[in-house]
């Protein structure tokens, strides 16, 4: 099937800018980078779900839907960017926000993502980090229900086959990009942890015929193998939409570790010097829980001479929820 004959609404602005990285280029030979703003996308602040959402939404409208329900963790970008599309969209939306991250200030546990949440409108059913948000989606799907709703459910950050087509179609616009400037994605890299990302990434690439390597930094859990994992099934399953004939293999996913730190949320030293170097370097502003830390990988990988060009840092968004992160980067 075309990409133009998959349902979707217009959420994002599209296509968002392709900019050079010049202050990474430290050598007239070295890798030429570039860094595709995502953090643009329009909705919300901008971030990488938009280009999801707009497959999402489509498909629950298509489904009857008037509610939408989803999951995260308390600071959420997935869930402020549900909660705006919904508004534009006009459906209900009920957010299901794990305290993942454990983090003690009173701006993180009110602030920021939280805030917008309820400026748009959605309901935020709030869950312990010991708990798990299965028990909570029944009683909000039984109260969605008696309210006269027909929700539909979206998995965490978005990340189902119907989202994942977001990124392939990001792909695409990479590749039109380059080409209309006569040049050639060599490696594109991004903050990864539900995969939904990296799946359509690479589900794109081979669907446009390049051989563009998708290299995802881990910013979400020690077992990087089970995002692998994901990457695979949610990129394959884009590809059963598009061309079944073609099949990705465990080569084509590359999920990188080091960036991690302690944890989901935990900030790194190498993530705040990143941020730090492209906020005064460049005037880009990221975020610390993945676009931070995927920066420090590109940094490192940079630095180790591992990539060659052209490279395209996918700015997957965050910085709305900087601020609440501050104690992190500035001395009391
Ligand atoms: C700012 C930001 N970057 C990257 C990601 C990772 O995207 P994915 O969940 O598709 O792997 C997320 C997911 O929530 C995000 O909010």
């Amino acid at each position: 099937m075309h990409f133009d004959d998959l349902p979707r609404v217009t959420l994002a602005h599209l296509p968002t800018p392709l900019e050079p990285l010049a202050s990474l280029q430290t050598t007239p030979t070295g890798p030429r980078v570039w860094v595709k703003r995502d953090d643009c996308t329009g909705l919300a602040f901008g971030g990488n779900k938009s280009r999801k959402l707009e497959y999402l939404l489509a498909d629950a409208e298509q489904q009857g839907a008037t509610a939408v329900i989803t999951f995260g963790a308390l600071q959420s970008n997935h869930a402020r960017q549900t909660a705006a599309g919904c508004a534009r969209r006009g459906l209900a939306c009920a957010l299901i926000l794990r305290d993942a991250v454990g983090r003690r200030v009173d701006d993180y546990e009110r602030n920021a993502n939280l805030l917008y949440d309820d400026l748009f409108g959605a309901t935020v059913h709030r869950v312990a980090a010991d708990s798990t948000p299965e028990a909570v989606l029944k009683t909000v799907l039984a109260e969605l229900a008696q309210a006269g709703h027909r929700p539909y459910v979206v998995p965490t950050g978005g990340s189902s086959a119907v989202g994942a087509l977001g990124y392939a179609r990001c792909a695409l616009e990479i590749a039109a990009e380059f080409k209309a400037r006569g040049l050639y994605p060599g490696t594109v890299i991004h903050a990864t942890s539900t995969g939904g990302t990296q799946g359509g990434l690479v589900a794109g690439f081979r669907y446009a015929g390049l051989a563009t390597r998708v290299l995802g930094i881990n910013v979400y859990k020690a077992d990087s193998a089970a995002i692998a994992a994901d990457v695979k099934t949610l990129g394959q399953a884009v590809l059963d939409r598009l061309d079944p004939s073609l099949r990705l293999t465990d080569d084509d996913v590359e999920v990188v570790d080091g960036f991690l730190g302690d944890g989901y949320g935990q900030p790194t030293a190498a993530m705040v010097a990143a941020l730090r170097r492209l906020a005064s370097q460049e005037g880009l502003l990221f975020d610390p829980v993945y676009s931070g830390k995927a920066l420090a990988g590109l940094l490192a990988l940079l630095e180790a001479d591992r990539l060659s060009d052209d490279v395209v840092f996918i700015h997957t968004g965050g910085a709305p929820a900087l601020p609440v992160y501050a104690s992190e980067f500035l001395t009391p």
